[in-house]
This record gives structure tokens, sequence and C-alpha cells, in this order.
């Protein structure tokens, strides 16, 4: 079953059902000021971190279920009817395109409701009555302030009187406050109303004086800033007992629980419309909030801020573009992957619906992995990132494992165990992609002091995180698992080993030799991190194989772990995949690693992470065998590891099968399918339940802040179409389905940009740039060299068997 559709030519994700499974989210606001808005406009605001700096509230978990938001009510003083801009929380029976929800015909009296989801933006629209509402909320460009703007029109043929209310319920900021220390926190605000502006001011220990405030743009008939009074007791957000009586009482809370709620009353004569712009923004009443008032009030300033947000999503977007015979690819690629994989990068995993705030900063292999998916189009946001994590990077080479850039000092952070066996190590990932996609090298000799004492060149923080890994390898010589590898739920204590991160230890030594190599540095470094290569090799064909694929490692008391003589669970997913990212064996085990995925591991909904789930408790396997089979890391399609086999599938060349993985879990792919999926089919998610569940085979959960973004997104645009910035060029291998027979893409690389034709199925047999042909090894990759920046190239490349 459908609720929405991608309009693709207005990159928006139009709902036009809106009983959703699940809140569907969008994420307007840059990296100060952030609001998260469903579908039905509930969600949270929060100003630099959602732990410390949360303004407005959310219930997580809570029944029922997506509320509080930002709520705009309409009563219509004929009849005292009353709704709401969008369905919840009113929740007005309601018509699907011109029938009833349950498919038959609709009559007058259902409301019909829209929402249109597009980068930076949401609009709402409810039909109802004669009377059509609009809301455009955005955040404007450089402030700390969501803006509503809500319009009303009468298609009817007479004249209307309707109250029109604004709501929002504030947060006491600090949201492990907010959520628990009751005592205290319900008696700290000191409510006001400045001219028309509701002013929240608290002050809280030590010294903190937060102050917000919510303003509307036309005159107030009445407010409340009393959520009690404003909604009445034993009410909830459905049925405001203010806006059943038609008014506010002007309550003005002394401590207790705060709203902002504002009222206005609206004449209407058939065919008129009238807009009233609700703000509400961080900062003092008197200053920003009469600021902002008076700055909406003026003609055009909704249309000209909604611009400004169209055109940051346009430079960011517009970096790298494609056109596929797939609609569904083309949606994802162009649009909703890239946003996620911006909001992953300004958010890292710390404020969805899911991850409720209570751990800001980033976390470090997330980070590290997010910056991949925006390097295309905001270098020059990823170098201070990559300084910052390296910053939480300790001088004998581990990480932090998580990292607060908002409170860094040096020295002031936990050196010792447990450390994770995998996050110093995706630094050589992340470096290595940034300067591919730059040519900044000079990154390399920057000095970046260390978390605990001292400083290195950034070339030496890359060493040192070699050596932690060469420094704790276990009985086999491979990795030990530490507090955990990638996945935070194998915790393989004492001299457990992970093949993970041997293999990731691999690819980060073929990385460094490559970059010492092609930058013609290092040559001690080589041999030396060479034997180191060499010796891991040997373990791993020792000690790796298990016969048809790769085992996961070992436990403490030396048992296999992913083996077919395990008990437990006898295969893991980026056991496989990732020895084909290390290229930790010869190409034939290789590829008898990734057959052994798609015979034990793919579903139609994607592979799982390990088969088959775990069903007994096992303190040395770790926290995975506390989750239900099917569920999360046991069992579960873990989006982010399905991003893997993709690459390597596309890697050996076998370009259907990658294909055919990669769009088992593409949400978009699950648009028709959205009541079985439930989650945004315009956002990856965390995980998709797998077959070992007893009822919910293919339902998405944990949505938005995932390492699934980045890497769908650089196996998409990288490894299946191919284009991949290399240190000297930009390299084109197509691995597209062999049913494609065409397609392009546009990609900026160092100030130039690209356009990227390519035509047929077969081998690269010729290509031209600008017109003139460069000469190729039949079958082999392409090279486009460096263009000159502001240039921009035409490329077209013709592959074999081709149809036009
Ligand atoms: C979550 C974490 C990520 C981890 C993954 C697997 O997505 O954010 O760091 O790698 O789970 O456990």
């Amino acid at each position: 079953m459908q609720y929405g559709y991608f309009d693709d030519a207005t990159q928006e994700y139009v709902i036009f059902r809106p009983d959703t499974p699940a809140s569907w989210v969008n994420y307007l606001g840059t990296d100060q000021y952030c609001a998260i808005v469903s579908n039905n406009a509930s969600g949270y605001g929060f100003h630099k971190s959602p732990k410390s700096g949360r303004m407005l509230r959310f219930r997580f978990n809570s029944v029922p279920t997506d509320r509080p938001g930002r709520y705009f009510y309409i009563k219509d003083r004929d009849d005292g009817d009353t709704w709401s801009v969008t369905w919840q929380p009113v929740a007005k029976p309601f018509s699907v395109r011109g029938k009833s929800a349950d498919g038959k015909a609709a009559g007058p009296d259902l409301a019909e409701y829209e929402c249109r989801h597009a980068p930076g933006t949401s609009r709402f629209i409810c039909r109802y009555k004669g009377i059509e509402a609009e809301a455009r909320a955005f955040v404007p460009d450089g402030e700390n302030a969501e803006v509503w703007s809500v319009t009303l029109s009468n298609h009817g043929s007479s004249p209307k009187t309707l109250d029109l209310f604004g709501y929002v319920e504030w947060c006491f900021w600090h949201i492990q406050q907010d959520a628990m220390n009751f005592q205290y926190i319900l008696y700290t605000c000191r409510m006001g109303e400045v001219d028309g502006i509701i002013d929240y001011a608290l002050r809280l220990w030590p010294f903190e004086e937060p102050r917000a405030f919510f303003a509307s743009t036309e005159r107030v008939e009445s407010f409340d800033t009393d959520r009690e009074v404003f909604l009445g007791n034993y009410r909830h957000e459905g049925q405001p007992v203010a806006v059943e009586n038609g008014r506010c009482q002007n309550s003005l809370a002394v401590g207790g629980t705060p709203c902002g709620a504002l009222h206005h009353v609206v004449h209407l004569a058939p065919g008129e419309s009238k807009t009233i712009t609700f703000i509400a923004g961080v900062g003092d009443a008197r200053t920003d909030g009469k600021r902002l008032r008076s700055y909406y009030q003026s003609a055009g300033a909704v249309e000209r801020e909604l611009d400004k947000v169209k055109q940051y999503w346009q430079s960011r977007l517009s970096a790298l573009a494609m056109s596929t015979p797939d609609p569904a690819v083309n949606s994802m690629g162009n649009v909703w992957n890239q946003v996620q994989c911006q909001t992953t990068f300004n958010w890292s995993r710390s404020a969805s619906f899911n991850e409720a705030g209570g751990r800001d900063g980033l976390g470090f292999r997330d980070s590290c992995q997010d910056v991949l998916g925006v390097l295309h189009s905001i270098p020059e946001l990823v170098r201070p990132r990559l300084v910052e994590l390296l910053r939480a990077q300790h001088s004998f080479g581990a990480a932090m494992h998580h990292v607060q850039p908002l409170t860094w000092t040096q020295g002031a952070h936990n050196v010792t165990p447990p450390h994770f066996s995998d996050d110093h190590l995706w630094l050589l990932l992340a470096i290595p992609a940034y300067l591919r996609e730059t040519g900044d090298y000079a990154l390399l000799d920057q000095s970046v002091e260390y978390a605990d004492v001292g400083n290195g060149s950034v070339y030496e923080h890359l060493k040192m995180a070699l050596e932690f890994s060469w420094n704790n390898r276990g009985p086999h010589g491979l990795c030990l698992g530490l507090a955990a590898d990638w996945n935070d739920c194998l915790n393989l204590k004492g001299r457990g080993e992970t093949i993970f991160s041997t293999f990731l230890f691999l690819r980060a030594i073929n990385e460094f030799l490559e970059l010492c190599g092609t930058l013609g540095r290092g040559e001690s470094d080589v041999t030396h991190f060479k034997a180191y290569k060499a010796e891991l090799l040997t373990k791993i064909r020792e000690y790796g194989w298990d016969g048809q694929w790769f085992v996961r490692g070992y436990v403490d008391s030396g048992k296999k772990i992913g083996s077919a003589e395990s008990h437990g669970s006898t295969i893991f997913l980026n056991a496989q995949s990732w020895a084909v990212l290390g290229e930790a064996a010869e190409p034939e085990r290789l590829v008898a690693a990734m057959d052994a995925v798609h015979a034990h591991l793919a579903t139609e909904h994607g592979a799982v992470l390990n088969a088959p789930s775990y069903v007994d408790h096992d303190a040395e396997v770790g926290a995975i065998t506390t989750f239900p089979g099917g569920l999360k890391e046991n069992g579960g399609i873990f989006c982010h590891a399905n991003t893997w086999p993709v690459v390597a599938e596309a890697m050996l060349g076998r370009a259907d099968l990658a294909f055919k993985l990669y769009r088992a879990f593409l949400p978009a792919a699950k648009n028709d399918t959205a009541d079985v999926y439930s989650m945004e089919p315009y956002a990856y998610a965390q995980f998709i339940t797998g077959k070992d569940h007893p009822y919910k085979f293919g339902r998405a959960r944990n949505s938005w802040l995932t390492g699934t973004a980045t890497w769908a997104f650089v196996a998409l645009s990288q490894y299946i179409l191919g284009v991949r910035p290399d240190y000297n060029g930009l390299i084109v291998d197509p691995q597209v389905p062999s049913t494609w027979s065409n397609y392009q893409v546009t990609r900026r690389f160092r100030g130039a940009t690209y356009q990227i034709d390519v035509v047929g199925t077969g081998n690269i047999t010729q290509v031209l740039i600008d017109g003139k042909q460069l000469l190729v090894t039949p079958g082999a990759k392409v090279h486009l060299p460096v263009a000159a920046p502001g240039s921009t190239v035409q490329v077209r490349i013709q592959r074999s068997e081709s149809t036009r």
C-alpha cells in the first residue's frame, strides 16, 4: 500500500495519506538550529545540541505516538467545528484521493491532508469544508528559529470567521533534567508576554538563563503560556479546552509546564486568503522576537527565505546528479540519499525520533564514515571535521569512541581501555577519501594535537592508528575484538579476535601504501607496513577461512564464531564483504565468500547480518545475543552492512549481483509496500527486520541517522555508477545492471564539472573527452584527468554493445 510518492520535478516526497505506519520525518535547518518534523508536524527543535539546547519538546516512545508538535488549530465560528492543519492532533476522518480511508466514496465532511517534505522545508495542506489551510515550515538561513507560515483560503461561497491557534510546547533545554528531574525543573520558568510575543524565560542552576520566543505576524486576540490552561486537565493536544472555548486565558505560567499558544481571528470573504506567519526561536522576545516578527511582516519575506533555503540545498545537491533508467535510484541518488548524508554529517547519531538526544557530539567511527557521503559537495566543511576527529585520537593510536567538540579540551579524556578495535582505523578511509576528492595534500603535514598529550602531523596520526591495531592482536594474529568492532554488539572479551577489524586493518594499510606510493613519500614506512600486511595475509590464510566462507572471529576461549562448526550463528555478512574490501585473499576465495552471502544471507529485503540468529544468551559473544532473532545486530538486515556487499560485488565486477543487493534494501523501492516496510520510503533506516523474526520480516526501524546513508551513496555513485575520485583524476568504472543501456552522471570534482554519458552495456571501447579520443585499454576502467577549475568537461563513454 502507498502513502505517498516522489515528485522528482519539485524534489518533494508527497504524503497523501496521513496515517503513515510510523512518523515520517524531515530535518529542517542546518548545523545550528534543527527542527525535526513529522508528516503530522510533530517533533522537536534544538539549538546546537539536542542534549543541552532542546527548545521544543517531543515525547519519545509515547502514547499516543507522535506528540507534541507545532500545531495549528482552526475553529469555524459558524458551527464550532474544529480541526488542525495537519491530520494530527485533532485527527478528523479523512479522504484519500477522493475516497474515504476505507476505499469507499468520500462525503463532503471528510478532510483531505497532504504533506510535502523537501530538502530543508515541509509543507502541509488541509482541505476541509471549503477551507484550504497550508503551513509552510522551514528554518531560515542564519537564524536559530523555525518559521511556520500558515495561509487560510476560503474556497466556499459564504464569508467565514475562523479562529486560528498556533501552539508549541517548550522543553527545559537540558534533556535529562526535562525527562527526569521534575521536582526541580517544573519550578523554574517565568513566562511573559511582550507586545503579543510569548517570552519563554527560566533560570537554571548553575547560572544559565536561556530564552526563547513564539511570535506571529498578526494581531493576537488571546494567548496562553501555561500548558495546563491551554489544553485543560485530563485532555490532550487533540482537544484543547482553549480551542473548544474559542479563546485563550492569557495565562502566564510561573513554574509549571510552559507552552506557547497564540490565538488569531481570521475573517475571509469567499475567494479570500490570509497568511499569518508564526516564528518559534531561540532568543529574547524583546529583541530577536520583535526583529523576526517585523521581518516576516514585510511582503515577500517568506518567499525570499524559502528561496534561500532552496538555493542552499541546490548548491549541495548539484555537486552530483544522475539520470538512470531506474526512477527509484534517481529519486534517492539525486535528492534524498544526499539529504540524508548531509543530515548524518551534521548530527551524527544524536537526534532523531529514535535517538532521543541524550548523547550529543560525534560517534568517532560514525562521523569518520559520514564524511564519505558529503565529500563531493562540501569538502571545505569536511576538513575541519577531520581535524576535530583527529584531536580525539590518542598519542598511542586508539581513538575516543565518542567526541564532544563543543566541550573538547586536550588531556581531559579517558585514555584507558576499553578501546574499540575499529574506531581509529576509519581515519584511514576518511582521510585518503578527502585527499582524493580535493588534492589538498598539505593536510598530511598539518600538526594536530592528540586527545591525551602531545601532537603529531596528520601523517603520523595515520601511522599511529596502524600501530595500535598491530599492537592489539590476539593468539591467531588477528585483531583483538576489544570493546567491539563495527558491530557494537559483538563484544569479544579478553583474547577474542575479530576478522572484521582485521580486514579493515588490511584495507587501512592498503590505503596508506597507495597514498605513499602516489605521493612518493615514506619509503621506509612503506617497507614497514608492507611487512605488517604480509603477516596479516598469512594469518588470515591460516585462521580466517572456514572452507566455504570466512569466519567472523574467535572468542576468548578460542572457539570460532561464524564457522560451520559454531554454535549459534554459522556465517556473518561483514566477514565476507570486508574480505573483498580489504583484498584479503585471492579472487577465487573472495568470489566464493560472496557466493556464500547470496546462498545463506541474502533475502528479498536485503542480507541478514548473521545466520541463523543467535537463540542462546552467550556472554563470550556479546550483546548481539540479547536481541530476539531478526532484530538489530542479531539476524537483522542491518542496512549499513548491506552497502558493503554492493561495493564488494562491484569490485569483483559482478555488476548484476551488486545491483540486486543494492535494490533489495532501497527505501524508494519499498514505496508501494510501505505498510510492510513502515518507515520513510525516502530515508534509509538502521535495519529491516530479518527472516528469523516470527512476524515482522521486512519492517524497517530507526530511520535517518545511520551509516547506511553515506555508504549507500558511495556504493551507488562510486561503485555502481562507478564515478569515483582518485589522486590523479576521476575514475569511471561502470558496474550497472546489464539491462541499463545508458546513464548519465554530472559530477563536480576539484572545481570542474564533468558531464559523463555512458552508452552501451559491455566493456568500454571508446572514450571521448570534449570530442577528443582518450586512449583506453579495452575492458579497463577510465581515468579522466583533472580538469581546470571552472571548466565543464563533456565525457562520452562507449561500451561494446550500444543501443543508440
Ligand atoms: C549503530 C552505531 C554504529 C555501529 C552499528 C553496528 O548504527 O551507530 O556505530 O557500527 O550500530 O553495531
